[in-house]
């Protein structure tokens, strides 16, 4: 299954998505963290702050991911789902595309990163958004056995919903603070959600008090399930797993299961199709 970690800047989804890639890695899933962020949190979490000098960047790599599937650059890519090609992507063992860009961080554990701003970014030929387009071909072709997770930080806002990822992830964790600003980016996130027929959780994050679970209710209502609370010691070493949730990691990953189930019969080419139309700039 592949998760993505979606919310407002700042609500917690490159904390969240560190502690469920170290909770799914301790109930024995192979685990590929896949930081779509420029800004690297995730991976900095999963590397300890120590990212390895010789990770290849996926950002960049984009004719590497199209030819594994027989693309041309500036073919559309939706001509990869009319079966054009039975190129597939595949972890551990990794196919030699999925080799180069994940670099393993343990046994079953490995982490591929969007990297900083490429230079088309930085000399103004295209919007940092370019970065993720390689996820929009890998993650629909990425095929998983039951035993493989793969959990996607995503960019915060909205904007990284409806310009990069959704078409290839199976269920989308909307991580959200129970401040009203949080609330509202939750929301927008939700309704693009809807739109592109793709299921999400509402995961409440850094909640403190009854005042912050009231709150959080009175804006989803029974919407809202899971809260994470503050836990301060994730401020100072965010590396750590903290094995004092994994009651609510659990939670959230087996009604992630229950909604990719009941999508999957859903997930059909057309929908990718209709998806990739709207997504093939
Ligand atoms: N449950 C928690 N308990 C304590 N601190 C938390 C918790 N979740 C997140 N934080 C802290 O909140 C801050 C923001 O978290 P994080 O970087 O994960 O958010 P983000 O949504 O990924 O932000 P960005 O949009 O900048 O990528 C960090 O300092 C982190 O340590
Ligand atoms: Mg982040």
């Amino acid at each position: 299954m592949i998760l993505g970690f979606l919310g407002k800047g700042g609500s917690g989804k490159s904390t969240t998505a560190t502690q469920m890639a170290l909770h799914m890695h301790a109930r024995n899933f192979s685990v590929l963290a896949v930081d779509a962020d420029h800004n690297m949190d995730f991976a900095y979490n999963i590397y300890h702050g120590d990212i390895p000098s010789d990770m290849h960047y996926f950002g960049g790599a984009l004719t590497y991911v199209l030819d594994h599937v027989g693309l041309a650059s500036g073919e559309k890519y939706d001509r990869a789902f009319l079966g054009n090609t039975d190129a597939r992507f595949h972890i551990f063992p990794h196919d030699a595309c999925t080799q180069m860009l994940a670099h393993p961080v343990s046994d079953r554990f490995a982490c591929m990163a969007a990297g900083p701003q490429t230079d088309m970014v930085l000399y103004g030929q295209s919007c940092s958004h370019i970065l993720t387009t390689p996820l929009k071909v890998f993650l629909p072709l990425l095929e998983l056995a039951d035993n493989q997770v793969v959990i996607v930080d995503e960019k915060a806002g909205a904007d990284g919903v409806s310009t990069g990822i959704v078409t290839g992830i199976d269920v989308g964790i909307i991580v959200c603070e129970p401040a009203l600003h949080s609330i509202k980016i939750a929301q927008q996130i939700a309704d693009l959600m809807k739109f592109y027929e793709t299921p999400y959780i509402f995961v409440g994050n850094k909640v403190s008090s009854d005042e912050d679970r009231a709150f959080l209710h009175k804006h989803f209502g029974d919407d809202m399930v899971y809260m994470i609370p503050t836990v301060a010691a994730m401020k100072q070493d965010p590396f750590a797993y903290h094995s004092e949730l994994a009651p609510i990691y659990d939670a959230i990953y087996a009604r992630a299961t229950e909604l990719n189930e009941q999508n999957r019969l859903e997930r059909t080419t057309e929908k990718f199709m209709r998806n990739h139309s709207f997504q093939n700039t």
